[in-house]
């Protein structure tokens, strides 16, 4: 532990970095955000200073490192919608890729550590299951190409100017500050979970993208990982990497699926209310089933999951939503 450091965090504004935030604030370092608050909050920067800007801003990132003596970031911000990709790829190579690039360009020594936030979108069809990070990288939407872009600069300012990094590829977020302080907080919102329990909630019918995979109800299996264990494994990481052993990739997921249906029926427990659905055709390149090995970031990084099981996911969020 490295007590009094600042560390800057990208997107600090949104979810997965406002929790990161705290859990960094946990360990005794100390956070400094800047968010552009394209869909983050104000609200949710609550553990260090926040500057509003943009991360391709060179002139404000640059006197923002100076002044808070910067030489760790956690780099979460992006935009991360696949579907939005899919109509939208200009605006994922733009942010993800070119803003990424102009804030990397402060950064490419070995004085440097980055934590990167990546994706299992980077790997798009599984060919087996689970994931592990040896599966070969072929995205199917440009939201996962942006991401996989930028994992694949920082292996080469790695290689070539000694740049520390480690690359955090994530399952689905989900779940909230099990003390209530930040949570999911998306405009619009895509993600499951939240748009199950607002279902139950106002009563209205949630859309399902397909019951006709080959799974046991005919929805689709995808891997939750609680929030709140992501944001420690990205402290976790930041230690390993700061001690010159990086320069890889770890997959964060709970290494358990759960269909859509099985979903539903969790939220119906926690909210004591039926949830209506409706059944819509399936995505393009939606798999049938998303599920995590996290081996390596449990044997390397010693990173133990404590909130991804399916009611602490649900029950965390449900809290969140009650309260906001
Ligand atoms: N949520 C998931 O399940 C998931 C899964 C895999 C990977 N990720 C990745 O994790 C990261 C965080 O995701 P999230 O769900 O917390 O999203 P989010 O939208 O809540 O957070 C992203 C934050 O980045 C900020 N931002 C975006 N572009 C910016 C720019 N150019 N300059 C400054 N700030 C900018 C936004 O305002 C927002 O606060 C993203 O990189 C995302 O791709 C998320």
């Amino acid at each position: 532990m490295n007590l009094n450091e600042n560390v800057l965090v990208t997107g600090g504004a949104g979810y997965i970095g406002s929790h990161t935030c705290k859990a960094l604030a946990g360990y005794g370092y100390h956070p400094v955000v800047i968010d552009n608050l394209s869909t983050g909050h104000r609200e949710l920067v609550k553990w260090g200073p926040f500057i509003e800007g943009d991360i391709a801003d060179g002139t404000l990132v640059k006197k923002t490192m100076e002044k808070y003596n910067i030489s760790s970031v956690i780099h979460f911000a992006a935009n991360a919608y696949v579907g939005e990709s899919m109509e939208n790829p200009r605006k994922y190579f733009k942010n993800n890729v070119i803003h990424s690039l102009h804030f990397l360009e402060n950064l490419t020594s070995e004085k440097y550590t980055v934590i990167f936030s990546s994706s299992c979108a980077t790997y798009g069809l599984p060919e087996k299951l689970p994931l592990d990070e040896t599966h070969p990288q072929k995205p199917i939407n440009p939201y996962g190409e942006s991401k996989l872009f930028i994992e694949k600069t920082l292996e080469w300012y790695h290689r070539i100017h000694g740049l520390n990094y480690i690359a955090l590829r994530y399952f689905n977020a989900a779940g909230a500050d099990p003390d209530g302080e930040t949570g999911e907080w998306h405009d619009p919102e895509t993600h499951l979970i939240p748009n199950v329990l607002k279902a139950a909630r106002q009563q209205t019918p949630v859309e399902i993208n397909g019951n006709d995979f080959p799974t046991n109800d005919g929805t689709a299996i995808r891997d939750y990982i609680h929030v709140s264990d992501l944001a420690e494994a990205h402290v976790l990481a930041l230690e390993k990497a700061r001690k010159n052993d990086n320069g890889r990739a770890y997959n964060l997921g709970s290494g358990k699926g759960y269909s859509i249906m099985e979903i539903i029926k969790a939220a119906e427990k926690i909210s004591g209310e039926n949830i209506k659905f409706v059944y819509k055709s399936r995505r393009p390149g939606d798999p049938p089933e998303l599920v995590a090995s996290a081996d390596r970031a449990k044997a390397d990084l010693g990173w133990q999951p404590k909130f991804s099981d399916i009611d602490t996911i649900m029950g965390t969020a449900w809290q969140w939503m009650e309260k906001n």
